[in-house]
């Protein structure tokens, strides 16, 4: 068996054939990931794709894809992994692992201080990914929302088109949100026009607001299963909504949207029930490094909350020291899946290790809410 190695430009639709072949067992030529994630299987990111040939046939890929997370005032680069996937007559023979091992090396090699991921937490646990971030879930309900006024019928809905000022306008929408990924602007239109997605914008005067939906249903009814970002005039965002559903002939309506205060406040009011869940699998590849880049952010938050203090973290492969002013050195020993947990968990590690030494300072300032959109997956 060959190490595994990024593809070349001219083995990239071998290695989307192959991807087929893996999760759409029979339907070779549809280019599956390349068409719901046209961003990220572009012919000229082909090096993201790691592959491992026996020989010359393809037995297992992955993809690596650098996605800029927005933290706060802290942006970092997050090793996104996708298109996992091992020939099906060779499965169970450590392909996957050799795979995730090696884009593991690869990333730490690329300065990524983190890596994350979407699938089953056994699967990856072995792996040092663990769930965390956060994601909201809200149940719009027609009932919650109220009818569309007559004024509100009148509103002109545009279907998304890639316009170049319109692409400017989403991005400069979603530079304000203090979590989320970097959407660079060539980006905006795969993102937001794509093969299962449905995007609607108003313009009212001033006001500007948009709709993302996901999949668009073959029955009248089911149209909308998912609006996975909302953004925008928040008032005119819900007549949009109480118009769409309206023609839709939707009672409710599944909702997704990160814990930015603006698409929070567009959402809730018309929800009448809420979740919150986490966003995704992460692992923390360097830790130093992760430190280094939230420092500044970190140490705002402790001056905030007015603590201060030296906490040397370590686990298993790892160690670093987090600076945040003059104070006795705490020693903080974790495995891979609680450092996780401290950094980005969903439920906050100091609350599951109340009273352990350190952790209670630690966690006035932790953990971030780190969110991956639906629309940036890969
Ligand atoms: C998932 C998939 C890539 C696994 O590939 P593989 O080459 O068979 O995986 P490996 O032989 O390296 O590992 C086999 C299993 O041992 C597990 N494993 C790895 N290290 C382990 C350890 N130390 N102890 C116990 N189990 C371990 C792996 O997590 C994997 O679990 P799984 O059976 O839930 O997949 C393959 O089944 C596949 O292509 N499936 C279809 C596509 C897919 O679902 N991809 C994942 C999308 S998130």
């Amino acid at each position: 068996m060959d190490k595994p190695r990024p593809a070349r430009p001219e083995e990239f639709t071998e290695a989307l054939d192959f991807i087929d072949r893996v999760f759409r067992p029979g339907q070779k030529g549809r280019f599956i990931l390349q068409s719901n994630y046209p961003h990220a299987y572009r012919p000229q990111y082909a090096g993201r794709i790691l592959l491992l040939r026996d020989q010359g046939q393809i037995a297992g890929c992955l993809a690596v894809h650098p996605l800029t997370l927005r933290l706060e005032e802290a942006r970092l680069v997050a090793g996104g992994i996708g298109a996992v996937g091992t020939d099906p007559e060779r499965r169970g023979h450590g392909i996957m692992s050799i795979l995730l091992e090696e884009a593991n090396h690869r990333m730490r090699r690329a300065g990524y201080p983190l890596s994350i991921l979407w699938g089953d937490r056994r699967r990856y646990g072995w792996f040092g990914w663990e769930r965390g971030g956060i994601r909201n879930n809200f149940t719009l309900t027609a009932r919650q929302l109220g009818p569309p006024t007559a004024a509100e019928r009148r509103l002109a809905l545009e279907r998304f088109v890639p316009e170049p000022s319109l692409c400017r306008r989403l991005r400069t929408l979603d530079l304000h949100h203090p979590y989320g990924v970097e959407r660079p602007l060539g980006d905006i239109p795969d993102l937001f026009a794509r093969v299962g997605r449905q995007t609607w914008i108003c313009r009212e005067g001033s006001r500007f607001a948009y709709l993302a939906f996901q999949r668009e249903g073959r029955q009248r009814r089911g149209q909308y299963e998912l609006l996975d970002e909302a953004g925008g005039d928040a008032e005119l965002g819900r007549s949009m909504l109480r118009v769409l559903m309206a023609r839709s002939g939707l009672s409710r309506l599944q909702a997704s949207a990160g814990p930015n205060p603006d698409q929070v406040a567009l959402l809730l009011p018309g929800s009448s029930y809420w979740t919150r869940e986490c966003s995704c699998m992460i692992k923390i590849l360097d830790l130093q490094l992760l430190i280094d880049k939230l420092q500044p952010l970190l140490r705002r938050r402790a001056r905030q909350a007015g603590i201060s203090g030296r906490f040397h973290l370590s686990a298993p492969g790892q160690e670093a020291l987090l600076d945040l002013g003059a104070g006795k050195t705490q020693q903080i020993e974790l495995d891979e899946q609680e450092l996780v947990g401290l950094f980005f968990g969903l439920h906050p590690l100091a609350e599951r290790l109340a009273g352990e030494q350190g952790m209670e300072l630690l966690g006035r300032i932790l953990p971030l809410s780190l969110y991956i959109p639906t629309i940036n997956y890969i």
